[in-house]
């Protein structure tokens, strides 16, 4: 990611302690990527995988933060987004990926699934020092502009 360089627009960084919170973490995620002209179906796949990281957080951690930065490469851009926490850490990173393992007696989904929506997903964790996770996705195509149906009637 060396190369990429800040798409014109700051870091922004929600703190995560509750799940109105990882809601809010995710909407935040949602308008980012509109903004940056992904389509609809891509906006939700960045909610939908911001939700389940934050929750995560809330959920095993207690609290943590989520940054957002929009990024670009070439003709490129994209999302990068870090949620990290100072909880207990995952010993198992390749277990914990795995559909359907939970240590919460969840449906251990929430990690394999952003996984799947993102393009890139790190996981770095030490036991007792706490969880970064790094999950990028690029925009895939022409942006789509916002509020598209307004231009409707214009020649
Ligand atoms: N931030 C975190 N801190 C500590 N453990 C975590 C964190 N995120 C995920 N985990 C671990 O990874 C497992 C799988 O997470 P996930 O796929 O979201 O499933 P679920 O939340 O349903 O358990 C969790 O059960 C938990 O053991
Ligand atoms: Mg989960």
């Amino acid at each position: 990611m060396a190369e990429q360089i800040s798409a014109g627009l700051p870091p922004v960084s929600i703190r995560v302690s509750d799940d109105a919170h990882a809601v809010l973490a995710a909407q935040h995620g949602r308008a980012l990527a509109a903004r940056l002209g992904f389509s609809v179906v891509e906006q939700t796949a960045c909610s939908t995988a911001i939700l389940e990281i934050a929750r995560n957080i809330v959920k095993y951690a207690g609290a943590g933060e989520v940054t957002f930065q929009a990024v670009e490469d070439g003709e490129q851009v994209g999302i990068v987004v870090v949620a990290c926490d100072n909880g207990p850490g995952i010993a198992d990173v390749n277990l914990a990926l795995q559909d359907g393992y939970s240590t919460g007696g969840g449906l251990g989904l929430g990690l394999p699934g952003a996984r799947r929506l993102m393009d890139s997903f790190q996981i770095v964790s030490r036991p007792g020092q706490g969880t970064t996770v790094v999950m990028q996705k690029w925009r895939s195509a022409a942006p789509v502009r916002e509020h598209a149906s307004s231009s409707r009637g214009r020649p």
